[in-house]
C-alpha cells in the first residue's frame, strides 16, 4: 500500500521493486488530494491496470478490505515529524500485517544553533499588517541555507519509529539540548534537518554531516527566535522545544533557558500550527 501517493511515483517504483525481485504485487494507491487522485487514475488507465486499486480517501479513514505486507509512503517534512507523519502512519498502522514493513522504518530530527543576521532581518520583514508584530518569529521557514554560521553540532530532537509499538499514545514530545559554544558571537535562531532510515540499512538524510549525494529534495528548516541573544565562548546554549497535540493540530514551542531567558515562542500554537 502505497499511503499519499501523490502523482504516484512511489507507486511505479513498487512496481519496478517487484519485478526486479521477481515477486507478484498488488498495490493499493491511497491519496487524499482529489486532484492528485486524477492523476492516479490516469496511470491506472494507461499503464498500472488490475495491478493497482487507486484509493480516495484519508489514510486515517480508509477501512481497507485487507491487511497489507508493507506500507510506503512519503510524508516527511525537513524537521522529520513536521508533516504529520508520525500520526497519519499511527492512523494507517491498523491495517499493516503484524508481521509488515513500514518503509519508512524510523525518522529523527536534528537541530542546531546558527548566527545569521541575513536569515534574522528576512524573518523581520515577513512582519504583516493585521497580523501580531512578532508572530513571523513564532514559526518554521523551510529555507536553503547560505550566510549563516553553525555555532555547535546539530543534536537529535525527536524520533518516531513504524509500526509504533504504542499507536494510541499522542505524539506529543519534549527535549533539552545543551550545545556548547566555542565564539563570541550573536545567537539567531535554530537550524533543523532530519535523518530516515528506509528499510534496514537504507537511509536518506539532510543532516549536514550524513547529507544523501545529490539529494535535493528537501532543504533545511529554521526556527528562527524573536531576539537575537548575545553569547560567549565558553557558554551553554540550552533549547527547550516541544512538540504539542490536541484533536485538530500539532505545533512547536521552543524557549531558551541558557546564557539567558528567552520568551516561548508559538505558546499553544498562536502563530503557527499545523491542521489535522
Ligand atoms: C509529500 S507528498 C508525496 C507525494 C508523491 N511522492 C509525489 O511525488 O507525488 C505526500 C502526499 O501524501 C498525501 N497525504 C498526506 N496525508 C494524507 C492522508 N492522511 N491520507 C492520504 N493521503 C495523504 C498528500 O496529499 C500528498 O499527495
Amino acid at each position: 500500500m502505497v499511503l499519499g501517493a501523490g502523482r504516484g511515483p512511489l507507486v511505479n517504483s513498487s512496481l519496478r521493486a517487484a519485478k526486479a525481485a521477481g515477486r507478484k504485487i498488488r498495490v493499493y494507491a491511497v491519496e487524499k488530494n482529489p486532484n492528485a487522485v486524477v492523476t492516479l487514475e490516469n496511470w491506472k488507465a494507461e499503464e498500472w491496470g488490475d495491478r493497482v486499486t487507486v484509493v480516495s480517501c484519508d489514510m486515517r479513514e480508509w477501512l481497507a478490505p485487507e491487511k497489507a505486507d508493507i506500507i510506503v509512503s512519503e510524508l516527511l517534512g525537513s524537521f522529520g515529524d513536521n508533516e504529520l507523519s508520525p500520526e497519519c502512519l499511527d492512523g494507517a498502522q491498523r491495517f499493516l500485517s503484524e508481521d509488515g514493513i513500514s518503509i519508512p522504518r524510523e525518522y529523527t530530527s536534528y537541530i542546531s544553533p546558527i548566527s545569521s543576521s541575513k536569515l534574522y532581518n528576512e524573518v523581520r520583514a515577513c512582519r504583516e499588517k493585521d497580523k501580531d508584530p512578532e508572530a513571523h518569529f513564532e514559526m518554521p521557514y523551510v529555507v536553503r541555507l547560505h550566510n549563516y554560521h553553525e555555532l555547535a553540532k546539530p543534536q537529535p530532537c525527536f524520533t518516531f519509529v513504524h509500526p509504533n509499538s504504542e499507536p494510541g499514545k499522542d505524539n506529543s514530545r519534549y527535549k533539552a539540548l545543551e550545545f556548547p559554544i566555542s565564539t563570541d558571537t550573536v545567537l539567531h535562531g535554530f537550524a533543523g534537518y532530519f535523518e530516515t532510515v528506509l528499510y534496514k540499512d537504507v537511509t536518506l538524510s539532510i543532516h549536514p554531516e550524513t547529507h544523501s549525494p545529490g539529494m535535493f529534495s528537501w532543504f533545511p528548516i529554521l526556527f528562527p527566535i524573536k531576539h537575537p541573544m548575545p553569547v560567549r565562548s565558553g557558554d551553554t546554549v540550552c533549547l527547550r522545544f516541544w512538540r504539542c497535540c490536541n484533536q485538530q493540530k500539532v505545533w512547536y514551542e521552543w524557549a531558551i533557558t541558557s546564557p539567558m531567558t528567552s520568551v516561548l515562542h508559538n505558546p499553544a500554537g498562536r502563530s503557527s500550527t499545523i491542521g489535522l
